[in-house]
């Protein structure tokens, strides 16, 4: 019995092909995740004292600073879109019975959504300034970062 293979790019439905533009956002995010993450693991782990300036002072510097705020929610949010849309992919891939494949998508990119959302508010409303009490739990780096904070 021979079997009839479909053209490749034939289009089974005409209009909007959510399929097509999710398989070209896989490969444009995936170029600027690299782009971004290796960035960040430079700009984190090689510069300056590298590893060992880590600290709750130096992301506080950091999510000072417009540049890397805009930069970490690019990541955060291209990362999170990129990583649902592969896992909603596994889904349908591997789950056989619709209302569990249903389901598993739904609360993937719920789960989605309530990461970018906590992870935006995280990051544009983040303040190291504290009362006295909470710096003082910061041990050694409570010092700079009392710095950096306006008298009470
Ligand atoms: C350097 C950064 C990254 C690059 C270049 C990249 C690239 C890609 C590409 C091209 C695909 C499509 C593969 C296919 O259709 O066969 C893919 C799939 C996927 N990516 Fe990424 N990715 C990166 C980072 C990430 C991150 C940070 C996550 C998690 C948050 C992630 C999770 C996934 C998942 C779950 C899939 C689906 C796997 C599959 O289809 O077998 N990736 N990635």
């Amino acid at each position: 019995m021979s079997v009839v293979i479909e053209t490749p790019r034939s289009r089974k439905r005409p209009g909007f092909n959510l399929e097509k533009y999710g398989w070209m956002y896989m490969r444009l995010s995936g170029v600027l995740l690299v782009i971004l993450i290796f960035g960040h693991l430079f700009a984190n782990l090689m510069v300056g004292e590298g590893i060992h300036a880590i600290n709750f002072a130096f992301v506080a510097g950091k999510w000072a600073s417009p540049f890397w705020q805009v930069w970490d929610v690019t990541m955060l949010v291209l990362a999170l879109i990129h990583g649902t849309n592969g896992m909603r992919t596994l889904v349908n891939d591997y789950a056989e019975v619709e209302w569990i494949r249903r389901t598993l998508v739904w609360l993937l990119w719920i789960v989605c959504a309530t990461l970018i959302v906590i992870g935006i508010l995280a990051l544009t409303t983040f303040t190291p300034c504290g009362d006295a009490s909470s710096i003082s739990l910061l041990g050694k780096d409570g010092a700079n970062v009392a710095a950096l904070c306006p008298v009470k």
